[in-house]
């Protein structure tokens, strides 16, 4: 049996989980800075760090007796290094090197884009290769082919804007509040037939990239030209353009090179009419594996998980790992 701690602070969110074996979560705090931001309508990096600085310490001790274990039952602590801010990276990776060197034990430096990939595996189910995965988040919209622990190669990446980041700037040009994901939603929700038909994003077949400010001009323009435009079928057409993009990457990518099972993860896997959709393409053995929403958006148990099959590989990191801002 192994216990891990894990630390992550790439972004806006301070976390700290207990995971054992890499698969059962015992404890898993979340602090979130949505309000710290939301006047800003996006993540202000001096506040973001300045925030996990003062809470990490806070969460670390929470996770530990929630999951009723101590410094000393711990086997290795895992922190997200890279992609993210890098003034947020330092705090949970700065902190896991002190509990590494203090208590003598392994540390692992995570990719925050793995370690989401890896959520749906915290939920009873084992991690079988290869995969695609899709990773839908704020600051990312990426398509891996996955072979194997760390072995990821990029197959599509967005050329303009993230998937999260066009709901977030759609719901601030439509004045509805931030994060844009969850209230663009639940107003779409409400359209009832009115929507929008904007023009399909990229549609030339073999096309592995993934593209948001196109459509985002679309819909500033549509509503100069009318203002009162209903808005929920506006957000409506919108949602749909962005999230049929992502459901036709995943499946051509999956069917190009007989992979049978998608993986998805970030902010936006959290969104309903997206699972919807995927569901709504699966044929024959195709299965879409996705986190239940809670573990969607930015967590530490997936950073504890994943470091999990890292420590179990005596794939470790000295404490000269640094951060690093992208991948
Ligand atoms: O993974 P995440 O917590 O980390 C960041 O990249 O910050 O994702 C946050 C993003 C935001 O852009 C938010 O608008 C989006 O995920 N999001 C959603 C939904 N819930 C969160 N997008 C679409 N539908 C949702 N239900």
């Amino acid at each position: 049996m192994a216990l891990g701690l894990g630390l992550e602070s790439s972004c806006d969110e301070t976390a700290a989980a207990v995971v054992r074996d890499g698969r059962v979560v015992l404890s898993n705090i979340i602090s979130s800075q949505i309000d710290l931001h939301r006047d800003y309508y996006g993540v202000v990096p001096e506040i973001a760090s300045r925030a996990h600085l003062e809470t990490i310490n806070i969460l670390i001790e929470k996770a530990l007796e929630e999951s009723g274990a101590s410094f000393k039952d711990l086997d290795y602590v895992a922190a997200t290094n890279r992609p993210g801010l890098v003034g947020s990276l330092l705090i949970a990776l700065l902190s896991a090197k002190v509990i590494s060197r203090t208590m003598g034990i392994p540390l692992v430096a995570v990719n925050h884009l793995e370690a989401h990939l890896y959520a749906p595996f915290l939920e009873g189910r084992e991690q079988a290769f290869p995969y695609i995965g899709l990773l839908v988040s704020g600051g990312n919209t990426v398509l891996y082919h996955v072979r194997g622990v760390g072995d990821m190669e990029i197959i599509g990446r967005t050329a303009d804007d993230a998937a999260g980041e066009a709901f977030d700037k759609i719901a601030k040009y439509l004045d509805l509040g931030y994060p844009g994901g969850p209230v663009i939603e639940k107003l779409a929700r409400t359209a009832a037939g009115k929507t929008v038909r904007f023009p399909k994003i990229l549609p030339e077949p073999g096309d592995t990239r993934f593209s948001y400010s196109g459509i985002k001009t679309a819909v500033i323009n549509y509503v100069k030209q009318n203002p009162g435009a209903d808005r929920a079928g506006l957000v409506h057409g919108f949602q749909e353009r962005v999230l049929e993009l992502l459901v036709r990457r995943a499946f051509a990518a999956a069917r190009s090179r007989g992979i049978s099972s998608i993986v998805v993860a970030g902010g936006v896997a959290a969104n309903g009419r997206l699972r919807e959709m995927l569901d709504g393409e699966k044929r024959g053995s195709e299965e879409i594996i996705i986190p239940s929403p809670g573990l969607c958006t930015d967590n530490a148990a997936m950073v504890a998980g994943i470091g999990f099959r890292y420590f179990d590989a005596g794939r470790y990191d000295s404490c000269a790992v640094d951060v690093h801002g992208r991948v």
